[in-house]
């Protein structure tokens, strides 16, 4: 199991222990993060699942692919950090990632 730390979109904050290869998103809506719509159910294609990765993480994280990055064009208040977290798979590299969700989604 691997740790990530969603902090939601009224400031609580998730500390959980979620396994390889799920995605953030799904942890998100399985733990009931508030923020996260995830309308299209992880197919990048609604950009309601729009996070801000650490400052800390974002190198690691890594780039969005080029899909994701047309479809964060719909999110709100896009930041440099901002990825969907339906596109962060968690790996042993990321045990400890921590994510916000914005105030918003698109
Ligand atoms: S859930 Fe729709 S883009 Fe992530």
């Amino acid at each position: 199991m691997l740790k990530l730390k969603i902090i939601g979109n009224d400031d609580t904050v998730y500390d959980l222990e979620v396994e390889e290869g799920s995605t953030v998103m799904e942890n998100a809506v399985r733990n009931g993060v508030p923020g996260i719509v995830a309308e299209c159910g992880g197919a990048c294609a609604c950009a309601t699942c729009h996070v801000y990765v650490d400052e800390e993480w974002f190198e690691k994280v890594g780039e969005p692919e080029p899909m994701e990055e047309d479809m964060l064009d719909f999110a709100v208040d896009l930041r440099a950090n901002s990825r969907l977290s339906c596109q962060i798979n968690m790996r042993p590299e990321f045990d400890g990632l921590t994510v916000r969700v914005p105030d918003e989604q698109g």
